[in-house]
């Protein structure tokens, strides 16, 4: 018998051996930083096939890659990577696949964040992105350049949700020669796969509705495996690989995923529905009511109106700071939280938060007034939601 410090590092007895070893009811958290052999065919084939160091690859990551694949691309050659935030796998895309002198075309409305990483990490490295609304799809024609190697958009815009024409897009990236990338972050695979349209890579921060707790950060890149592979290798460099404990509580919150989703995508339908009929909101942003601009592009790309986005913005009647705060406290369920898609309904004011430095005519000028809203709408039961903003609309006036 060794001392007994060699001894709790090397004794492991458990039933290595018992018939139901390989069936837990859930996945097993591995944190093991690396997978040990005893002999260099072993090592060997490790390297191949097994698991080798945390970084490289990992279990939880493998199970949960697979689930997203799954979801985005069930019909599809395709393999997905997870990466440490959804900004980790943007970044980690754009990083493997474009090079100094390229040229991004990016639809104008989108998250902050990769605004910056496009305008400021990628223009040091001398790739250019160009901004256009492609709502108007002329404009994206137009902006095509020859060495143009990405077309990027999210699938519906944030705070406005815009739509973009995903077919007309896809058409547009082929004649260009360009990957077509989409952040389907405010949708979810619940409600569209872009690459069963024709987009060549998915991206989705799992931080959102995929994990739906509000306590996980996550990303995920999904597309043709060769596209996947390089990307992954970057990752690599990066050290952006996700850290296998969110990965495995990320299995776990896709077992329900289906099921909340469907339910936020239902509720927020119900919401813009009562919300057209208030006359203290003066206009609704959600594809399901008949006043959304692009309607019609909501019809060519969803089948069921209660199954298009969890995600919504409405403009009061009032831009008056006080009004609107006088509101926000008289609501007794629903509340601000600089994030989106979590299982309770939150709200964001997009002037004061995620367009705080954009200059008010160019907010306007993108339909985002002080008095227009963000809601993520979640899986309360609908008629206590509704209540909930019934009451405290007369605050508005
Ligand atoms: C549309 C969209 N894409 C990407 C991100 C970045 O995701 P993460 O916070 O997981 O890095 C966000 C974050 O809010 C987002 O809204």
């Amino acid at each position: 018998m060794a001392y007994i410090q060699t001894d709790v590092l090397y004794t492991r007895e458990y039933r290595d051996d018992a018939i139901n070893m390989g069936k837990a009811e859930s996945f097993p958290y591995y944190p093991a930083t690396a997978f040990g052999a005893t002999a260099f065919e072993e090592i060997k084939t490790a390297y191949r096939q097994g698991y080798t160091y945390i970084r490289t690859n990992n279990p939880d990551r493998d199970v949960l890659a697979g689930l997203m694949t799954r979801l985005e691309a069930p019909e599809l050659e395709a393999a997905s990577t997870v990466l440490s935030s959804g900004m980790a796998a943007i970044t980690a895309t754009a990083a493997a696949l474009l090079q100094s002198g390229d040229h991004i075309l990016s639809n104008r409305c989108l998250y902050g964040e990769t605004i910056e990483l496009f305008d400021f990490l990628f223009g040091k490295f001398g790739v250019e992105t160009t901004y256009v609304d492609m709502a108007d799809l002329d404009a994206v024609r137009a902006a095509v350049r020859p060495n143009t190697k990405m077309i990027y958009t999210e699938i519906c815009a944030n705070p406005t949700i815009d739509l973009v024409d995903l077919p007309e897009l896809v058409k547009i990236s082929k004649e260009a020669g360009a990957l077509l990338v989409v952040d389907n972050t405010f949708c979810s695979p619940l409600s569209i796969r872009p690459l069963e349209w024709g987009a060549d890579i998915v991206i989705n921060s799992l931080t959102k509705f995929l994990s739906g707790h509000s306590d996980i950060l996550l990303g995920c890149v999904t597309a043709r495996p060769e596209l996947v592979e390089k990307i992954y290798e970057f990752s690599l460099f990066m050290g952006s690989p996700a850290d296998p404990f969110p990965a495995f509580q990320m299995i776990r919150a896709l077992e329900s995923a289906p099921m909340r989703i469907e339910r936020q995508m239902s509720n927020a339908a119900k919401l813009a529905a009562y919300f057209e009929t208030d006359p203290r909101i003066v206009k609704v942003n959600h594809p399901s009511v008949n006043s959304f601009r692009q309607r019609d592009l909501a019809k060519k790309l969803w089948k069921d109106d209660e199954k298009i986005t969890g995600m919504m913005s409405v403009e009061f009647c009032t831009e008056d700071d006080a009004k609107i705060d006088a509101f926000m406290k008289q609501l007794k369920y629903v509340h601000y939280a600089p994030t989106l898609g979590g299982m309770r309904t939150t709200m964001s004011h997009p002037v004061t938060s995620s367009h705080n430095t954009t200059p008010d005519d160019v907010r306007r000028a993108m339909g985002i007034t002080p008095a227009l809203m963000r809601i993520s709408v979640g899986i309360e039961d609908i008629d206590d939601l509704i209540e909930d903003f019934r009451q405290a609309m007369s605050e508005l006036e």
